[in-house]
Order: C-alpha cells, then structure tokens, then sequence
C-alpha cells in the first residue's frame, strides 16, 4: 500500500495541457462572456442589459425587467402589453402537479418542493422538445409565469388549503401575493414586492445561474437548468440566507447585548447571515433599496422592531468584523429582504421560493445565453479539471488484491 508521502501525484506524472492555476470556489475565475448583468464589486455597482440597478429599481417593473432580461433590450409599450398578456395566460399550471402536491408530507420544504415542481411543469410544456430560440423564450415565459403559482399553491396545500385562482388584473407580483396570503394587496405593497422582485431578477454566475448554465450546457432542456438552479438557490450561502436572516432576528428579539451575542457567533464560528459576499467588497447596490423599505414598511404597519434589530445587528457586526481585520463585510440583498418579506406576510420558509419568483427570470435569460451562445462564438461544455489528491501508485494503478486476501491492514 501507498505510503502517505507517496500519496500525491508526482509533479511530472499530471495530465498535460491542464491549466495549472488552482481556484477554490472559482473566485474570480472568467469562465464565460455575457451580455445578461455586470457586476464591479469594489464599487457596488450592478447593470441588468446596461441599465443600473438603481434605474431599474425606481422605474421600471419586474414583467418590464423580465422582457429586458429575455430580450437584451427594454420593450415598447405594445411590446410590454403583449409579454404582460403572455405571462398572465401562462399563469394555469397543470392539474396533475397540485394533485400530485397533495400526496406529498405537510413538513415538506418549499423550496424541495419547488425544485421537483420544475421538470414536472416541463413533463406539459409542448415546447418542451423544440430547442429553437422561440421556443425557449415561450419556456422562459411559462417558467416565469408559473413559478409564483407553484410556490403559493404549495403553501395553500400544506395548510390543507385549495390554492387560489389567479386574480388577472393583479400584476405579477400582485397576484403572487394575493395567492400566497388570501389578501389583495394595496398597490403600494404590490409595487414593494414588484421593486423586490426587479432587485432579485438577475446577479452575473451567482453559484444557481452557473448551476443553470453548467447543465444546458450539456444540451440539457430549460427545465433541467432551471431544476439545478433552485436546488443551487435553496443553499443558505445562497438564496438561504434571507430566511435564516430571519431566524436570526426572531433569535435576537429579546437580546440585549446584541454586540455581545455578535461576538459569540464569530467567536464560535459561525456566520452572521446575510453579510458578505464572494463579489460585494461594499454595500450591495440593492441593500439600500430594501432598508429603506424594511423601515418604511416597518412605520407603516407598526412594527418598526425587526427594522431596529436588523440596522443594531449592521453595526455591531460590521464593528466586528472592523476589530477582526474583515472590513468589506457589509449586508448583501438577502439581509433586510428577510423583515420586508416579513412585514408583507410572507412566512420565513417561503422566503427563498420569493427569490426564485424572480431570478427565474435571470436564470432563463442566462440558459438562452449559453444554449445559443448569443455572448461567445460557440457554446461550451463546461469541464473544469480537479487536482487528484487520493491514493497513487503510479501509472500503472495499485494492486488489486481480491476481496478474500484483503487484511484489515492493507485497507
Ligand atoms: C457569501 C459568503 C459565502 C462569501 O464568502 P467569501 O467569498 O469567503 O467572502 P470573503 O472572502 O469576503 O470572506 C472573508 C472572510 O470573512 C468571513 N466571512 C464572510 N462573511 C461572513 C459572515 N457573514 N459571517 C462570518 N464570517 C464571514 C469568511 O468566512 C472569510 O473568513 P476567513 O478569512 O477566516 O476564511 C459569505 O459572506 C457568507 O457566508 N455570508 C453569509 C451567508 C449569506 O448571507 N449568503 C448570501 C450571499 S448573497
């Protein structure tokens, strides 16, 4: 048996033509172009199509985003009107998946649920097999369209409730909320959830849209990509953070010495959710956006304590992490999206599924990319090579003993 100096591979024994440079986590790595989004995260900047975030945010409207996203131009009003008409006529989903939702355990996680909703809802798109452009814009749409309505059937059904129907004259995230809580909303919380939406559509490789793209990649359907990329989304260093930023704040509620229970967590290891990020080396453009809507929101209905917890935890922590030498920390999108979600009624496990309701429309945008290699000359099976770290005994490989002479030594 290989003695564990004889365990990596001699230098000159590695695969020729391998690039050399080794990147946990791919920080920094370009590994595509892309026309989608642009993110310069020294100086907090984030670009959907060219438009910054900040424009987006203040005119524009998730179904407008959603078109920008798909189409790498913003659409004329007739162009908009049409796409808005697609989108709410794609909002049916078919039977089978909330009869199928009702078999299934009440405790099932919604974002589990989801994930396995995507190639079920492909199982009854016609377009499924076309891979034409056209056709993958049309599975965007539904996508898009449907994801919202799988997210709040879900949550109807685990209460042992029927979902609702969709109210057409709602906007998209109008009708979302109406769907997932029983209440048309008033047209300023609509328009809140809609800015929300809009600040989550798209953010360049984020780990689910690389998921995304590493699987069309293959060839692989819309729906496949889609799939990983929930699955990728449900992470709490992912789109998990906002519900466990929530957990957190429910945790902190009756604290008081939060610098002191700031310290604890970094002293013991763990993480103060919904700081940081791998690109962000400032404020994340769209967390200004969702504070000053945490404390509006908060005024509004009253409850202006999750607003207050939240800005004591900033500070503290981003103290903290002065003191320990950390000083890019600062709160990333998912940190005072937890209260806004929170003030809107939105319960903390369906948090991540809202942040799915709108990178889908990212997601989708960045599968066309790839599939059409509509940003590069051709497409690109992604295939990054590992550093082989096991046992090795040469070229020849090692021994191979039969099971019966195998002693618990040589193991
Ligand atoms: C997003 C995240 C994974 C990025 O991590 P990263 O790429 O390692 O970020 P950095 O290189 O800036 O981290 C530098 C150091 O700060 C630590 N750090 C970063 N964010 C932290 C946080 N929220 N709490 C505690 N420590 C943190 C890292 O672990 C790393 O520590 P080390 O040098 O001892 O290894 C990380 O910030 C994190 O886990 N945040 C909390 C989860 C979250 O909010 N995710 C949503 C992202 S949008």
């Amino acid at each position: 048996m290989v003695t564990k100096a004889e365990i990596r591979k001699p230098e000159e024994e590695k695969t020729a033509g391998t690039v050399r440079t080794k990147n946990m986590g791919l920080r920094g790595v370009t590994v595509a172009d892309t026309r989608v989004s642009f993110i310069d995260g020294e100086n907090g900047v984030l670009i959907y199509r060219g438009y910054l975030i900040e424009e987006l945010a203040v005119h524009s409207t998730f179904e407008e985003t959603a078109y920008l996203l798909l189409h790498d131009a913003l659409p004329t009003e007739s162009q908009l009107k049409e796409f808005t008409r697609r989108l709410v006529e794609a909002r049916q989903v078919p039977d089978f998946l909330f009869e199928s939702f009702k078999k299934l355990p009440k405790e099932a996680k919604p974002m589990d649920v989801l994930q396995a909703s995507v190639p079920l809802l492909g199982m009854a798109d016609p377009d499924l097999p076309d891979e034409t452009r056209e056709a993958n814009v049309n599975k965007a749409i539904r996508l898009i369209a449907r994801i919202p309505i799988v997210a709040a059937g879900w949550h109807r059904i685990r209460q042992g409730r029927e979902p609702l129907r969709s109210d057409d004259r709602l906007s998209h995230a109008g009708n979302f909320l109406w769907l997932l809580t029983g209440i048309r909303p008033d047209p300023e919380t609509a328009r809140d959830l809609d800015t929300c939406l809009v600040l989550h559509a798209d953010h360049t490789f984020n780990a689910s849209t690389f998921a995304a793209r590493e699987v069309v990649s293959t060839r692989a359907h819309m729906y496949a990509g889609a799939a990983a990329a929930v699955g990728a989304l449900s992470g709490s260093l992912h789109g998990g953070a906002n519900a466990e930023v929530m957990k957190m704040l429910k945790e902190v509620e009756n604290e008081k010495d939060i610098p002191g229970w700031v310290r604890k967590q970094l002293d013991s290891g763990r993480k103060i959710m919904g700081m940081g990020h791998a690109v962000y080396k400032t404020t994340d453009p769209r967390a200004k956006f969702l504070k000053e809507m945490s404390e509006r929101l908060g005024k509004k209905l009253g409850q202006e304590k999750w607003y207050r917890l939240s800005t004591r935890i900033e500070d503290a922590a981003v103290s903290e992490f002065e003191k320990r030498g950390k000083t890019t920390i600062k709160p990333n999108v998912d940190f005072y999206s937890a209260s806004v979600y929170h003030l809107m009624g939105i319960p903390g496990d369906l948090m991540t599924p809202v942040f799915a309701v709108s990178r889908i429309a990212g997601w989708t945008a960045h599968i066309i990319e790839e599939k059409f290699a509509e940003a590069q000359e051709k497409p690109a099976l992604y295939r990054p090579a590992s550093e082989y770290v096991g046992h090795y005994c040469g070229r020849m490989g090692c021994t191979y003993v039969p099971v019966q002479q195998r002693t618990r030594d040589a193991a």
